[in-house]
């Protein structure tokens, strides 16, 4: 199958690891491999630490937000809630990175693409059409957020 040196440039998901092992050079680790478990959750068992309890709660809380608006007000507004939910999440997201630790690479990593993540699915659902919020709405969503982490950090 691999009777000589892959050709070059080699895309690293068509040649890792088998031209490492035929052929001996030494390609980075492809980043673009699919992790086969969330690299946060990986993260956390590295700290000795677990996701919150009631993520469950969360998922469960936020299917029926996402499917009431959906009801409600339709695709638009549905996707109004989740531009305000992800610009809400990229905030946290920031407040996390200002109390990681510099030297956290590993931690730092996992925020940053998550937060990048969020950033695109905001934009995703604005070209979708999705439609603004109103502030109270935003401002609701807010403290639901805040007792949210207030209560996922001890949980
Ligand atoms: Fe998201």
């Amino acid at each position: 199958m691999w009777a000589r040196c892959a050709p070059r440039p080699c895309t690293p998901a068509r040649c890792w690891p088998a031209a490492t092992r035929r052929c001996g050079t030494s390609w980075p680790k492809p980043a673009a491999r699919k992790p086969t478990t969330w690299p946060g959750r990986q993260r956390l068992r590295e700290l000795n630490d677990r996701p919150s309890l009631l993520n469950p709660v969360w998922y469960a809380g936020a299917f029926a937000i996402g499917y009431a608006a959906g009801k409600l007000g339709g695709d638009r507004l549905s996707l109004g809630f989740v531009v305000e939910t992800e610009n809400q999440v990229e905030a946290h997201l920031d407040s996390h990175m200002e109390r990681l630790p510099a030297g956290d690479t590993a931690s730092r990593a996992i925020v940053a693409q998550m937060k990048d993540d969020e950033v695109q699915h905001a934009r995703m659902a604005e070209r979708a059409g999705a439609v603004a919020l109103p502030a109270p709405v935003k401002g609701l969503m807010q403290l639901a957020a805040k007792v949210m982490t207030t209560v996922a950090h001890r949980v």
